[in-house]
């Protein structure tokens, strides 16, 4: 009988898939920093019994559709608005993510990004190693201080309540904003609940970790920003489309808050002429919301056993579409 066909769209380290090569057919796309080209991918597809994805790869109908053989596509991502789940759902495909596993991570970059935005450090970084440092001053960089403010946080999932953990031992004031409410959050932090609007009126902090779907896309728009303190910090750890990038660029043009902290973008790579980075308000990262060793490690483990378990008839450990 034929080996499964396995195929991962990016190189990952042959440590990291090895469970997968002992028992299936395992194709790789060989490069680390290029995205598979969309034919190959197509090609690839139609194959496969599985497919480990990237959050970069478009996996939308055309590609679902064109195979009679997938079973299970496996996203090295908690984020899956890259996957047609609708699609997948209706050829019975399993898609999975890689949820748990990353939440204190991210959470560590996302209060990283917060403290980098607030204290300037990047810009201070640069400062110095660009020679520019003539002699300590009284308000040399000084930036927005974090303890004692008030956080916002828009999405109180796991991530959402591990950053309002580390805000908690920033003395913050803990506000949040989600679908429904989070008791432990409120319970085990303090955190309060309150309206989109209010959360915006009041945070001196305000932190994107919602998923991205069709009711949160642009839900950071012009009228959001103009809601928000003058003062106030806007950081993104989510998805780049949760907000309206040009709403964004005249709010930290005009003055209508602070500083941005992102860690995406609707477009990813952002291109290096994009208005936003040439802002020094703008502390900009590249996706790396979960980017540790350890951790990124631990997602591809998790991917390789829930493609295991799905093409082994068994239930996966982390399934979106139940
Ligand atoms: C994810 O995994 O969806 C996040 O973007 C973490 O970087």
């Amino acid at each position: 009988m034929n080996q499964p066909y396995v195929f991962i769209t990016r190189k990952l380290p042959e440590e990291a898939i090895a469970p997968l090569r002992e028992k299936y057919n395992v194709h790789m796309w060989p490069h680390e920093d290029i995205a598979v080209p969309r034919d190959v991918l197509l090609e690839e597809a139609k194959k496969a019994d599985a497919l480990l994805t990237m959050l970069s790869d478009r996996i939308d109908r055309e590609v679902i559709e064109s195979s009679e053989t997938l079973k299970v596509i496996a996203n090295l991502a908690v984020g899956f608005d890259n996957i047609d789940i609708q699609a997948a759902t209706e050829k019975g495909i399993a898609v999975c993510n890689t949820p748990d596993v990353l939440t204190d991570t991210t959470a560590d970059l996302t209060f990283a990004l917060l403290l980098a935005t607030a204290r300037r450090l990047i810009e201070a970084a640069e400062f110095v190693k660009a020679g520019e440092w003539k002699s300590w001053s009284p308000l040399l960089l000084a930036g927005h201080d974090v303890h004692h403010k008030t956080i916002g946080i828009v999405g109180m999932g796991k991530i959402g309540q591990a950053v309002a953990k580390r805000a908690k031992g920033f003395d913050m004031e803990i506000l949040y904003h989600n679908r429904s409410r989070n008791v432990e959050a409120e319970q085990t932090l303090g955190a309060v609940y309150c309206s989109f609007e209010e959360l915006l009126k009041r945070s001196d902090f305000v932190v994107c970790l919602t998923p991205l779907t069709k009711e949160t896309y642009r839900m950071f728009d012009r009228e959001a920003f103009r809601m928000m303190k003058k003062s106030a910090i806007f950081v993104n750890a989510a998805r780049g489309a949760v907000v309206d990038e040009e709403a964004l660029y005249e709010a930290l043009v005009h003055g209508e808050i602070a500083a941005a902290g992102l860690d995406v973008f609707v477009q990813e790579p952002i291109d290096p002429t994009h208005p936003l980075l040439k802002l020094k308000n703008v502390v900009a990262l590249p996706h790396i919301g979960s980017a540790s060793t350890e951790t990124r490690l631990a997602m591809m483990d998790l991917c390789c056993r829930n493609i295991m378990a799905v093409l082994q008839g068994e239930h996966p450990e982390t399934l979106v579409n139940e």
